[in-house]
């Protein structure tokens, strides 16, 4: 062995599966790696490798993000449009794409798919989204709320809407890191019972969810909403809609925020509906804060899974030999 780094873990499939140490850590290095873009240094911790990035749904932030990423960090990123385990099996895919690449990005419908990629992969395996979870999303925030709140520990985050895959990373983060986050939805959009249960378990009192708006956003640093339905929800756009209009971000509930709360989006989103223009264009949004910081986050995430030793080997191939 070369002695290298280990990270400690070896995929980002859940915030879950890390410890606080390690998620500061990766914040860390998304903060220096910012710092380093701005003043005009160049590294290439990952020259020569290539990450695959599979994307069963449709992408902004996080396909030119992680492209413009890995190019940044010396190597290249291969694009694949493709719905996983219909042509063939997940591990397969998993067994084919070790042989070639160093890294797997992937934006799934079924979390499983991602969990099953990780398992078969001898390289690192990264989830940019599926139904059940966006961790990336949430180091991307995290950092961008640091930057405008300082330490977190005492802050406390609205997520006003859908119980969702944002919402349920937040869970993660919160059951981590030092926040509280509270769950602000209308009834029949709670939170997942075991990312609830799991939370509750590991940081008692720091998550809590409620259907009362007034409660929910007193006292609130940060207000976060995203979209009413998210990717593969559409047939329930109506009904949805219906249901959470009492919930929409408007100026009325900001007003019920601490005074110099920030207004928190992953975006894309649906102006008019969980948010109104005045809100998000207000000088209170920092959603292009939190979109920018994709880029040094999912860059720092990319470095620490992905960095090889003299051995030509990283810590999750290590790991497995
Ligand atoms: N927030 C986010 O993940 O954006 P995209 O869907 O555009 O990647
Ligand atoms: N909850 C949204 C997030 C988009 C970045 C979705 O899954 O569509």
């Amino acid at each position: 062995m070369a002695g290298e780094a280990n990270p400690g873990f070896h995929d980002l499939i859940s915030l879950a599966d890390l410890t606080a140490g390690q998620i500061n850590d990766v914040l860390a290095l998304a903060d220096r790696l910012k710092q380093e873009r701005r003043e005009g240094i160049q590294a290439h911790p990952l020259e020569g490798q290539t990450l695959a990035m599979i994307f069963e749904k449709p992408s902004l932030r996080t396909r030119v993000t992680f492209e413009t990423g890995i190019f940044q960090l010396g190597g290249y990123g291969l694009l694949l449009e493709t719905r996983l385990g219909q042509r063939e099996s997940v591990p397969d895919v998993a067994r084919n794409l070790e042989r070639w690449v160093d890294g797997i990005m992937a934006r799934t419908f079924s979390h499983e798919a991602v969990v099953e990629l990780a398992a078969y992969a001898s390289v690192p395996v990264i989830n940019a989204l599926t139904d059940k979870l966006h961790p990336c999303q949430i180091l991307a925030d995290a950092q961008a709320l640091r930057e405008h709140k300082g330490d977190l520990s005492n802050l406390k985050l609205a997520f006003v809407g859908d119980g969702n895959n944002v919402c349920a990373s937040w869970f993660n983060f919160a059951a981590r890191v030092p926040l509280h986050v509270t769950l602000v939805c209308p009834d029949g959009y709670e939170l997942d019972p075991e990312t609830l249960a799991f939370a509750e378990r590991e940081a008692p009192g720091r998550t809590s969810m409620t259907h009362d708006i007034d409660a929910g956003v007193a006292d609130a640093d940060a207000v976060y909403t995203d979209v009413w339905a998210s990717m593969g929800q559409e047939a329930e756009r109506k009904e949805r809609a219906a249901a959470f209009a009492p919930y929409q971000v408007n100026a009325k509930l900001m007003g019920l925020a601490k005074k110099d709360a920030v207004f928190m989006h992953c975006l894309p989103a649906k102006r008019g509906l969980e948010v109104t223009d005045d809100v998000i264009d207000s000088p209170q949004s920092i959603v292009f804060d939190q979109a920018e910081n994709r880029l040094h986050a999912q860059k720092a995430v990319m470095q620490t899974l992905m960095a090889k030793g003299e051995d030509g080997l990283c810590a999750k191939q290590r790991a497995r030999q």
